[in-house]
């Protein structure tokens, strides 16, 4: 981080029109209620195609929208140069993760790939945030549930590299390593 001021968080699942348009909301609300806007750049991106250009699902809007969250995402497909544009790239399951570090073009940009859940509650830590596309409405409850408590841990565990100077600020959003990645999907 030489020049820049922002740190550039990016959150992907499959389609980009469940989870991680539901986390990005969450975690943009979380950073205004923090009076942080400025401190960071926030999108998020599908492992997929097949929605892109879509709105976020119906049932994931309707959802953050009980919870006072406009959800006003696009879909788009991650691309490798993405990691030239975000310094932490935050999937919501495994699959997710092992999809964009075989697409990373260097060790240093597979590094930047994090699990939401292993910012949660202790007992989150290795989980996945369930893809409910397939499921019923409960399925957007719980996983808007886990991105709150997750990203309320994400954005605490960047607040100390924040009030870094800019200059002097780590990669990845001075994030600590994480564990190696985890085998299963
Ligand atoms: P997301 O959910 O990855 O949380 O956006 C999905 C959306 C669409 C599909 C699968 C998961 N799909 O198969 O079209």
């Amino acid at each position: 981080m030489s020049d820049r001021v922002a740190v550039r968080v990016c959150f992907v699942c499959l389609g980009n029109i469940c989870r991680s348009p539901t986390a990005e909301g969450v975690f943009l609300k979380l950073v205004r209620e923090a009076g942080l806007e400025s401190s960071f750049v926030v999108d998020s991106a599908g492992t997929g195609s097949w929605h892109v250009g879509a709105p976020a699902d119906a049932r994931a809007r309707a959802t953050a929208k009980r919870r006072g969250i406009e959800l006003v995402s696009r879909a788009r497909q991650f691309k490798p140069d993405d990691f030239d544009r975000f310094d932490v790239v935050v999937a919501m399951d495994h699959t997710n993760a092992a999809d964009l570090r075989a697409m990373a073009r260097a060790p240093s940009e597979a590094a930047k790939v994090r699990l939401l859940r292993d910012f949660g509650a202790p007992g989150d830590h290795g989980q996945a945030v369930p893809d409910p596309y397939y499921g019923g409405d409960d399925g957007f409850e719980v996983v808007f549930d886990l991105c709150e408590v997750a990203c309320s841990g994400l954005l605490d565990a960047m607040r100390p590299d924040l009030a870094a100077d800019p200059d002097n600020r780590a990669d990845s959003g001075g994030l600590p390593a994480s564990d190696p990645p985890p085998s299963r999907g």
